[in-house]
């Protein structure tokens, strides 16, 4: 059960940049590998993802600096430490580091120890990854919610103004199901822009760019590819709203550029509701900036019983700050980003004290991504409900997708899926 080696190296993510991942060796020779994921919308008390600064290298953004932390001030700690004391282990990073937002050795640093040491736990025990995590118990198939056009600043502000437009096919009786219906809507909604004569290029995490004129016009361009692929908008399909707007808030106003228009915080909350009337929408996640929390508020009051209103950037999957969310009642559920906080423990702990004041928790991938599908076993371990992993294309956001399809399959009949029961009452 003991740990023999931890190493780490520099790779590429999904848009390029260097990131790290991590080996953990057993001393009976099981190995696992963990990536680490990177954000481009970033909270901006977000544990440090320590890069080197180097402009010599990738214009300074090499992670050489943690992967000597892994290589050189880690590995020789941890080795010898059973890997399956993964709350010793988190705890024991986390005092190495010293810090508060981890940036002595690196978020990304502990996070790629963290969860190779989890990954190399599961193999040692013979169990599979979600099951290791979540026990006996687990089986439940997440809403996969596909984010099909992307705006903001993953894609460049060449699109609409808000970062994502998620299809959550929830009407499906499996995970199965619902991921083919997503990738036909995404399929239908590449012709539909073709007929349109929009471009069908596609944003960081996938989903196309047309360049609306609006920030509602993707929302009926996506209800037409719904209805193409056969499918019923509301009953077998809601939608979900990432505006990021963090990114758009400047001195107190939301600057929607595609619409020649510049909100406060009330007029914002006034649109959303609007669409959130016009369309089914049954999640919101940074619908205000983090700066605007007293505004959460009342966004939270006024949409909060109808849609689930998650808090990204504003709670950056921290406890203390979640703890004081739920006190102020500014959101009902949170998402939950492993990088983020950077343990396996430290995002265990967010989840079970959301769900013990009744809050949801929303999975969720970085826009800089690897191939590692970790969060498709956590997902489930869990029992969380709904995931979103980009759409239903490109290689690092599908990794996850795919992973849920061989949980599913392993599952068998035991496998629920979890369907309309994730959604509030806005459909
Ligand atoms: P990020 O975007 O990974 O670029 O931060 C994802 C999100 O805002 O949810
Ligand atoms: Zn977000």
């Amino acid at each position: 059960m003991k740990i023999s080696s931890l190493k780490a190296r520099q790779i590429l993510d999904s848009r390029g940049n260097p990131t790290l991942e991590v080996d953990c060796t057993l001393e009976n020779g099981i190995f696992a590998r963990a990536g680490v994921p990177s954000g481009a919308s970033i909270g901006s008390k977000e544990a440090c993802e320590l890069r080197d600064n180097d402009k010599e290298h990738f214009f300074g953004k090499g992670v050489k600096k943690a992967v000597y932390n892994v290589n050189s001030i880690i590995a020789p700690k941890i080795i010898g430490m059973n890997v399956l004391e993964q709350r010793k282990i988190d705890e024991f990073l986390i005092s190495l580091d010293g810090t508060e937002n981890k940036s002595n050795l690196g978020a990304n640093a502990i996070l790629g120890v963290s969860l190779a040491v989890c990954k190399a736990a599961s193999i040692c025990v013979g169990l599979p990854l979600f099951n290791y995590i979540g026990g006996v118990g687990a089986n439940l198939l997440p809403v996969p919610f596909m984010n099909i056009v992307n705006g903001g600043v993953h894609a460049n502000w060449q699109g609409a103004d808000f970062q994502e437009y998620m299809i959550a096919p929830f009407g499906a009786k499996s995970f199965e199901e619902s991921y083919e219906w997503g990738s036909e809507i995404y399929h239908s909604l590449k012709s539909v822009l073709k007929e349109k004569h929009y471009n069908v290029s596609v944003g960081d995490e996938g989903g196309f760019v047309p360049l609306v004129s609006s920030n509602e016009e993707p929302l009926d361009l996506i209800s037409i590819a719904v209805k193409n692929a056969g499918l019923s908008v509301g009953k077998d399909v809601g939608f979900a709203l990432d505006p990021a707007s963090s990114e758009f808030y400047k001195n107190g106003k939301y600057i929607l550029k595609t619409q020649k228009l510049e909100l406060d915080s009330i007029s914002m909350i006034n649109y959303y509701e609007k669409l959130a009337d016009n369309y089914p929408i049954v999640l919101l996640e940074d619908g205000l900036s983090e700066f605007d929390w007293d505004n959460w508020k009342i966004l939270n009051k006024r949409l909060g019983k109808k849609i689930e209103i998650v808090g990204d950037d504003i709670f950056v999957t921290n406890l203390s700050i979640v703890k004081k969310g739920i006190l102020d009642n500014i959101a009902n559920a949170v998402l939950i980003k492993l990088n983020q906080i950077g343990t396996l423990s430290e995002t265990i702990d967010v989840v079970n004290f959301a769900r013990q004041h009744n809050w949801s928790c929303f999975v969720s991938h970085r826009s800089g991504e690897t191939t590692d599908s970790f969060i498709a076993d956590f997902v489930v371990g869990l029992g969380l409900g709904h995931i979103k992993t980009g759409a239903p294309a490109r290689g690092e956001r599908v990794a996850k997708y795919n992973q849920l399809l061989r949980i599913e399959e392993l599952l068998g009949n035991s496998a629920v899926f979890a369907g309309k029961s994730i959604v509030k009452n806005n459909v």
